[in-house]
């Protein structure tokens, strides 16, 4: 049995620490340079945690000693942090690519929505599927998440809407999150549609007088670990008074407050997040000039999703004006049956080319600041010691090809590897 260290990587053309003095996010002008190191060596312990980052020849001689479960040549390649997702709904049953069809010939995602599709659609098949399938279709998602290079990934329920198709994704999420290897951060969002037959406000009653405690339950049972709480607020979904009155339970729960806002109708939802302290707020395509101030000041996260925007032809968020007025912006993919995007990298160009983010600000959104939007800042979205080994090596010597060469992720990623571990090699 090897002793010593898990994991050496050495002599990587560029070491992409992404922050290198412990930032919990990154915002304004921080984002002009991120933290790279050229010729440079990475050693991963054997509990998983970074011990050591530096020059090349620096850590041949402190660690000429050692040994290692694993050493891999990185000359010529780059090393960044695992990419972090911080939105998806990936647990559900029941394609909707003839709504894609629709959609192109013309329909909104309001109509598809109101005539009984979309959101309605994927419930029903959802409702019917039964746990192992979800967990089978799930398991193959976070897949190709991971070979793409993501870690972790943000997961929501939301297709089930009543309490027991809810808890049933919420176990499947559960089960991958105890199973690994990619870290997961668990969101009910049973507050995703109001079910057929019921007004918001009868839905926000169940769901706070039924919902929220059996989750409590659970939770202190250890049988299902959530960490967030998120609502659709939106016209004809949930409005601005139903959304606070859940958010809020779920914060005296302890969750974290990280839900959907603005993004078909300016809803005051960034205000509203920013006035109960959320630790993110996702889509903000229609957020007021107020809203950005206000998740400035609190430091409520934005977390932008290029794909939505370009599926539904929705006008973009405006990402610039956030980020010049020192917003923390990250980014996920959204993966949903609406929008059926699973790669990062893909996310990031769209985030570059459509709402013309830098390439360091896209990379920062997809790491240090996604983590940040989860909560796990401190343990995940950098490469510092200290920080967990998750990890991508692409085979290129500029680390910006990940984003360049739009769809070329499956070439360039060599490895991906968590806490230390090689989960994938291509
Ligand atoms: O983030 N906007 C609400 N929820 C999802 C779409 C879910 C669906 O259409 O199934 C979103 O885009
Ligand atoms: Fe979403």
């Amino acid at each position: 049995m090897a002793g010593g260290h898990r994991l050496l990587l050495e002599n990587a053309q560029q070491v992409v620490m992404v922050c290198a003095r412990g930032e919990r996010f990154l915002a304004r002008d921080a984002l002009h340079s991120l933290a790279v190191l050229e010729g440079a060596s990475l050693v991963v312990g054997t509990d998983g945690f970074i011990k050591a980052i530096g020059r090349a020849d620096a850590i041949q001689t402190l660690f000429s000693e050692e040994t290692f479960e694993e050493r891999i040549d990185c000359s010529g390649k780059c090393i960044l942090p695992g990419l972090v997702d911080a939105h998806t709904h990936p647990v559900w049953a029941g394609e909707r690519v003839h709504e894609f069809a629709m959609k192109l010939a013309g329909a909104t995602y309001m109509e598809i929505h109101q005539a009984g599709g979309g959101i309605n659609f994927t419930v029903e098949h959802t409702r019917q599927a039964s746990e192992e399938e979800l967990f089978c279709s799930f398991q193959q998602r976070l897949q190709c998440m991971m070979r793409a290079g993501t870690t972790l990934v943000e997961c929501k329920s939301g297709y089930g809407l009543n309490l027991e198709t809810e808890l049933k994704m919420l176990r499947v999420i559960e089960r991958a999150r105890r199973q690994g290897p990619i870290g997961i951060s668990a969101t009910y969002c049973g507050a995703h549609s109001v079910p057929k037959g019921k007004t918001a406000t009868e839905a926000a009653d169940e769901i706070i007088n039924n919902h929220l405690p059996k989750l409590k339950e659970l939770g202190s049972r250890g049988e299902i670990h959530v960490d967030n709480i998120d609502v659709f607020c939106e016209k004809g979904v949930f409005d601005l008074n139903s959304t606070r009155r859940i958010l809020q339970s779920g914060k005296d729960l302890g969750l974290q407050i990280n839900f959907h806002g603005d993004e078909l109708h300016p809803m005051k939802a960034a205000e509203l997040g920013a006035e109960l302290g959320a630790q993110a707020i996702s889509h903000l395509e229609e957020v007021s000039d107020e809203g950005i101030a206000a998740m400035a000041t609190a430091r409520s996260s934005a977390v932008l999703l290029p794909t939505t925007a370009y599926m539904l032809r929705l006008k973009q968020p405006r990402a610039r004006k956030m980020l010049d007025e020192g917003v923390i912006v990250a980014l996920g993919s959204d993966f949903n049956p609406n929008a059926y995007c699973l790669s990062m990298p893909m996310v990031m160009h769209l985030a570059c080319v459509n709402m013309r983010m830098s390439m360091p600000e896209a990379l920062a959104a997809a790491t240090i600041n996604a983590a940040y939007a989860l909560g796990k800042s401190h343990t995940h979205g950098s490469l510092e010691v200290g920080k967990q080994g998750d990890l991508i090596i692409i085979n290129s010597s500029r680390w910006e090809h990940l984003i360049y060469q739009f769809g070329g992720h499956h070439e360039l990623i060599e490895y991906v590897i968590a806490k230390g571990k090689v989960i994938y090699k291509k």
